[in-house]
């Protein structure tokens, strides 16, 4: 079958790898790709926020299946395009994808689904968010309602911050993300990801990652997107994650039924965790970056059956066969990142790097220039690797990332330590 994935991160490259180990699949094609994607996918030119251009792209390469990488064309309704056109589609609706888009809306499912979560509130104003800040105290957590790039959430620990960051939200510095605001309790513990695909009646769980968030070692400094996760997420064992299906997850997508806007995709729960008991942070719908780097090292070319299945309602019938094996994922960003960065850098030694079942350097923002391949973004290369323990991996990614010759570039050099 001929395949289209919408993206161009290290997230699409893995999910591009995996599913070219299947044997159903014949061709890939991602839009707009990267220049490691380019090496192993035809790569195409579309505006993926465009359904009408998506669709003229599925027709010409006579694609049998989309699979949607990132949040923004889900947001747009790229998939409910392609679902009313008949084409076999993997991503959520607009409507279900209100999970991610909106933080009020999660807050009010997981209210009516009786889902453990922090305690908030809600507000369309300033003037009686203020007043609901003065009446709690710090540390509290303030978030813009609507999409804001991973940046509209601020841990606030102390008043006048958590004040500071309503009135800049309700000022507009996150747009029509910030047009309303939830408020809510600092909830304390240890952060995990639990993974599952959902095809709106059926669960099936992919995985567990916990990422490093901060740009700097110790998770310290300025947010990122993820400077490097691992899987599976130690503290996420068995009885955490049947307990996050049965308290969260299922609950949630019951909800979403009776709502009329049934859950198919992938959900992606952030979870705080404490004696053992989950709660939930906040939904994404879609897989994380770089989270799906170690989960699709791990799952390899079974991920396009389960997605298949999952697209089809036919979840029911699959199976994961897993290895007792744990994977890693060190990111290289260009120096400055997550603040302002050069582009066009040139990075050596990509060529003599192995590529195989347990080592693979995928690329996020890479381009070709000449001949070369530079740097075009902030995240830049993932390298990832898998072994029969977290330690083995990290040694070997460690090790792998020396051969890369890139002066501009830099890495956080304890990834992993949480898990270890
Ligand atoms: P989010 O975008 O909602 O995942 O928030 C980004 C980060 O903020 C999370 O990964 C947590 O580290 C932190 N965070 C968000 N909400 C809370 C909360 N209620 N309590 C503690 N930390 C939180
Ligand atoms: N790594 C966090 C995310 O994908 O949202």
């Amino acid at each position: 079958m001929n395949i289209l994935i919408l993206g161009s991160g290290g997230r699409e490259h893995s999910l591009a790898w995996a599913i070219k180990q299947n044997p159903k699949c014949d061709n890939v094609f991602v839009s707009p790709g990267n220049a490691g994607i380019g090496q192993i996918c035809n790569c195409i030119e579309i505006n993926i926020l465009d359904a009408k251009q998506v669709l003229k792209a599925v027709k010409e390469y006579s694609i049998d299946f989309v699979l949607i990488g990132p949040e923004a064309p889900l947001a747009a309704g790229v998939s409910d395009v392609l679902k009313n056109e008949g084409i076999l589609t993997f991503g959520p609706s607009k409507a279900s994808s209100q999970l991610e888009t909106s933080k009020k809306f999660t807050k009010e499912i997981c209210d009516a689904a009786g889902a453990p979560t922090a305690e908030y509130k809600s507000f369309a104003s300033l003037e009686p968010a203020l007043a609901y800040i003065k009446t709690k105290g710090a540390p509290l957590v303030v978030k813009a309602d609507g999409l804001a790039a991973g940046k509209g959430v601020i841990v606030a620990t102390d008043i006048e911050m958590a004040l500071t960051a309503v009135r800049e939200i309700f000022g507009g510095s996150f747009g029509d993300a910030g047009t309303s605001v939830v408020i809510e309790e600092f909830m304390e513990g240890e952060e995990a990801s639990l993974f599952v695909l959902v095809d709106g009646k059926t669960i099936l769980p992919i995985g567990t990652a916990q990422d490093h968030k901060r740009v700097g070692e110790g998770d310290t400094g300025l947010n990122t997107g993820g400077m490097g996760a691992y899987s599976p997420a130690p503290i996420l064992d068995q009885s955490v994650v049947n307990k996050t299906i049965d308290r969260i997850i299922r609950p949630t997508m019951y909800e979403m039924m009776d709502r009329g806007m049934p859950f198919t995709g992938v959900l992606y729960a952030g979870l705080m965790i404490k004696d053992s008991n989950p709660r939930l942070v906040e939904y994404n719908v879609r897989f994380g970056d770089p989270e799906c780097q170690v989960l699709m090292m791990r799952l390899g070319g079974q991920i396009l059956d389960a997605l298949l299945s999952t697209a089809k309602g036919e979840l029911g019938d699959v199976k994961i066969n897993w290895a007792d094996d744990h994977s890693i994922t060190v990111v290289m960003a260009s120096s400055g990142y997550p603040g302002s960065y050069e582009k066009g850098t040139v990075i050596n030694g990509l060529d003599d790097l192995p590529s195989d079942s347990n080592f693979v350097c995928f690329h996020a923002g890479t381009e070709k220039q000449g001949g070369k391949i530079v740097a075009n973004g902030g995240r830049v290369l993932n390298v990832t690797t898998r072994a029969n323990t977290l330690i083995e991996a990290q040694k070997s990614a460690y090790q792998m990332i020396k051969n890369i010759d890139w002066p501009q570039g830099f890495y956080r050099k304890d990834i992993g330590w949480r898990g270890l």
